[in-house]
C-alpha cells in the first residue's frame, strides 16, 4: 500500500502547491481518482463565495465508509484499524481489525435501519470515547444519516439545544462514561436534555460503566440487545447507501462570536479527500504505523484524525477513552510504550500541564517508537514546542504544528513531517490548496513579508465547511460577508520574512481554553442567567496551562454579604447551561462595566484589565462613566 500523493520532499511540495493553485480542478481531480466511487463526479468545482456556494466533485456518487473500511478489508483484512486503550490501564485493550470493524459497522448500521433511521436523518452521538462511538458514527454515515456528535463535557441544555437545532430523531448515548477516576452519568444527562426534545423518538445505550439507569419503554433500547437481535437474524453485510459527493456527512456545533453554537455542516466527499490527503501528508503516515490522536471524538480533531483521515487512508488508530494525568502523568508515555506509537498528535495544553511534573513520569519509559509529533488547537508557545520536542521526541522526531478549524475540515496550514522545515511556533506553509491571504481593518490586502493582519483564506478547498445547519445566510454573514470574496478565519495571523505563517490567535469573541472553544458571548448568557445577576462581561487571559482562563465581571441586582457563595452559584449556573468546559476561572463582582455613551461594552478595557496591563488603558474619554474603570482596577483579581 502506498499514497501515490504522498509529498516526498520541498521540491515535490512547491510543485503540488504550484499545481493546486494553478490547475485546482486537474490536482484534485487527479487525487480524488484513488478512492472508491460508485459514479465518478462531473465536475471538479463549482464556487461562488458570495452565496456561499462551494460544490466538490460534482454528481459523483460514494458512500465515504467504503473507503474506510470496506475497501481495506478486502485488500489488507487483518491489519489494525481501531486500537483502544481504555480509561484503567488495568482492563484490557481491544483491537478491531478492518475487517472487524467492518463487520461491526454493518451490524450496527442494521439497528439504526431496524430503528428507522433513514438516508438525511439527524442523529445525535453522546458517548465516551470507546470504540461503539466509532462504530456508530461511522454507521450512521454508512446508512446515510447525518451524524451529530456531542462532547462529553457539555450539559444537558447544551445537548438538547443542539438537538433541537437539527431536529435530531434518534440519540446514541451510554449508561455513563469514565473519565480519570470520575464517572459522568451520560444517560440521565440525555434524560435530562430529552424532557425538552419533542423529535427524539428512540435513544440506543450503551453498557459501558454498568450503573443503575432509567430506560423509557418504547423510547429506549440496548446496544446489546439490539446488536444480538441483529445477529440472531442472521443479518451481516450492510449494503452502504449511495451518497451523492455534496449530501451532508455531518454537522459539528461549535462557538461562534454570538450566544448560539452554529451546526457547522460537512459534506461526503469533499471532506472525505481532504482528510485523507492532509493525514498523509501532513503526518507522513507510512503502512503499519501506530497513529495516536489523543483528543476525543466530540471535536473536529478526532472527526479528522481518528476516524475519517486515518481509516481512509488504511491506516491503525489509537483512540484513548481516558485522560493525560490518570492514573498519574505518565500515562500517555506508557500508552506510547505499549502501544509502540509512531505518531503523536496532541494539544499545546496537554503539553503544558505534562510539563508541569517535570520528566520524572516519562523517566523509564521506552519512547523510541515515535517518529512524528504534532501540535494542534491553539498557539503553541516555545517552551512547550521546545520540551516536547526534547523530551518526548528527543530531538529526531518532527513537530507538525496544524493549523485549521472546525470550519476547515482539516489541516490547512502546517508543515509536513521531516519534509518541509518547522520552525517553532509556527504553522509555516499552506497546504496545498489553500491560499491563505492577510487583510486590515478594511478588507485591503497586506502583501509582502513580515507583515500581520487577519487571516483570511481565497479560494475554496475540498474540505471546507458549506453551510451552517438550517441557516445557510448565518454561514454567509459569519464567514463570507466580513471581506468580500474572502473566507474569513477568526484568526489574526502574521508572516514572517520566509513566508512562514504564524497564527497569533483568535481576533474575534471566541476564546479558546484547553483547546475548547467557547464564545465570550454564550458564557455572559449563562451566567445573565442567574436570578441574581444585572449583567456581565467575559474576556479571556493568558493562562499558563489552558492558553487562555476566562475571566468574568459581573454586576449583582443587590448587595451580597456573602459574595464567595454567589460566586459559586455562577459557576453552578454555567456549568449547568454549558458545561464545566465554560466555567470562569475568575469571576470579580463590580458595580458597573465600561460602557460607550451608545451602551457598547468597551471589552478593550476589560481585557487589559483580566491581563493584568494596567499601565496604559487607552482612552476612556468616550466612556458614559470613565470612574468605573477605576474601581473595576481596584477590584482586580489576580
Ligand atoms: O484560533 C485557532 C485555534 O483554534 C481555532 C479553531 O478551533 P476549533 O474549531 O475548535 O478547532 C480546533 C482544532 C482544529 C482556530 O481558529 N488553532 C487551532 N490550531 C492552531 C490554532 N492556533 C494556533 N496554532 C494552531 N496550530
Amino acid at each position: 500500500m502506498s499514497y501515490p500523493y504522498q509529498i516526498q520532499n520541498r521540491e515535490a511540495y512547491e510543485e503540488a502547491y504550484q499545481k493546486s493553485i494553478e490547475h485546482p480542478e486537474k490536482f484534485w481531480g487527479e487525487i480524488a481518482e484513488h478512492f472508491k466511487w460508485e459514479k465518478k463526479w462531473d465536475k471538479v468545482l463549482d464556487w461562488n463565495f458570495s452565496e456561499p456556494k462551494v460544490e466538490w466533485f460534482k454528481g459523483g456518487k460514494l458512500n465515504i465508509t467504503e473507503n474506510c473500511l470496506d475497501r481495506w478489508a478486502e485488500t489488507y483484512p487483518d491489519r489494525n484499524a481501531i486500537l483502544w486503550e481504555p480509561n484503567d490501564p488495568a482492563e484490557k485493550i481491544r483491537r478491531f481489525t478492518y475487517k472487524e470493524l467492518l463487520d461491526e459497522v454493518c451490524l450496527f448500521s442494521h439497528v439504526l435501519n431496524r430503528n428507522g433511521v433513514k438516508k438525511g436523518d439527524r442523529v445525535c452521538i453522546y458517548m465516551p470515547m470507546v470504540p461503539e462511538l466509532a462504530i456508530a458514527v461511522l454507521a450512521c454515515a454508512r446508512v446515510g444519516a447525518i451524524h451529530s456528535v456531542v462532547f462529553g463535557g457539555f450539559s444537558a441544555q447544551s445537548i438538547a439545544d443542539r438537538i433541537n437545532d437539527a431536529s435530531c430523531n434518534i440519540v446514541i448515548t451510554s449508561d455513563g462514561a469514565y473519565r480519570g477516576n470520575k464517572t459522568i452519568p451520560l444517560k440521565s444527562i440525555i434524560d435530562e436534555a430529552l424532557l425538552s426534545c419533542d423529535s427524539v423518538q428512540k435513544t440506543i445505550v450503551l453498557t459501558r460503566t454498568g450503573e443503575a439507569v432509567s430506560m423509557l419503554s418504547g423510547r429506549d433500547v440496548w446496544w446489546d440487545d439490539e446488536m444480538k437481535s441483529v445477529r440472531d437474524e442472521g443479518l451481516s453485510h450492510y449494503k452502504p447507501e449511495v451518497m451523492d459527493a455534496e449530501d451532508m456527512l455531518f454537522i459539528l456545533y461549535t462557538s461562534g462570536s454570538t450566544g448560539k453554537p452554529k451546526g457547522v455542516v460537512h459534506t461526503c466527499a469533499g471532506y472525505m479527500v481532504w482528510t485523507n490527503y492532509t493525514f498523509v501528508n501532513v503526518f507522513q503516515y507510512k503502512p503499519d504505523q501506530i497513529h495516536f490522536c489523543t483528543a476525543d471524538i466530540g471535536w473536529i480533531t478526532g472527526h479528522s484524525y481518528i476516524l475519517y483521515g486515518p481509516l481512509s487512508a488504511g491506516a491503525t488508530s489509537l483512540m484513548f477513552e481516558g485522560i493525560p494525568t490518570w492514573p498519574d502523568a505518565g500515562r500517555f508515555w506508557e500508552i506510547v510504550e505499549k502501544h509502540k506509537v509512531n505518531i503523536l498528535y496532541t494539544a499545546p495544553t496537554a503539553i503544558r500541564s505534562l510539563m508541569g511534573f517535570g520528566t520524572e513520569p516519562i523517566i523509564g519509559k521506552d519512547l523510541s517508537s515515535i517518529q512524528v509529533l504534532g501540535s494542534v488547537g491553539e498557539p503553541i508557545n516555545a517552551e512547550a514546542w521546545h520540551w516536547y520536542d526534547e523530551h518526548i521526541g528527543k530531538k529526531q522526531a518532527p513537530i507538525v504544528d496544524t493549523w485549521w478549524q472546525t470550519e476547515t475540515g482539516g489541516i490547512m496550514i502546517s508543515n509536513l513531517a521531516g519534509v518541509t522545515d518547522a520552525k517553532p511556533v509556527f504553522a509555516t506553509k499552506p497546504l496545498p490548496g489553500i491560499q491563505p491571504v492577510l487583510v486590515d481593518e478594511n478588507g485591503k490586502v497586506i502583501e509582502g513579508n513580515n507583515v500581520s493582519g487577519n487571516l483570511c483564506i481565497k479560494f475554496p478547498w475540498p474540505g471546507m465547511l458549506r453551510t451552517t445547519f438550517g441557516d445557510h445566510e448565518r454561514c454567509r454573514l459569519t464567514y463570507f460577508s466580513t471581506y468580500q470574496n474572502l473566507y474569513f478565519t477568526g484568526d489574526g495571523c502574521m508572516r514572517d520574512n520566509d513566508g512562514d505563517y504564524r497564527i497569533t490567535g483568535r481576533v474575534d469573541d471566541v476564546l479558546n481554553v484547553s483547546g475548547h472553544r467557547i464564545g465570550t458571548a454564550e458564557v455572559e448568557n449563562a451566567i445573565n442567567m442567574h436570578t441574581g445577576v444585572v449583567e456581565s462581561a467575559v474576556v479571556g487571559y493568558p493562562h499558563d496551562i489552558k492558553g487562555q482562563g476566562i475571566y468574568a465581571f459581573v454586576i449583582l441586582s443587590s448587595v451580597h454579604n456573602d459574595e464567595a457563595h454567589m460566586k459559586k452559584d455562577i459557576m453552578q449556573t454555567v456549568s449547568k447551561l454549558i458545561g464545566p468546559i465554560a466555567k470562569p476561572d475568575k469571576i470579580q463582582i463590580v458595580s458597573g462595566l465600561p460602557k460607550t455613551r451608545s451602551g457598547k461594552i468597551m471589552r478593550r478595557i476589560l481585557r487589559k484589565v483580566a491581563e493584568g496591563e494596567l499601565s496604559n488603558m487607552g482612552d476612556t474619554t468616550t466612556l458614559l462613566d470613565p470612574t468605573v474603570v477605576e474601581s473595576i482596577i481596584m477590584g482586580r483579581i489576580p
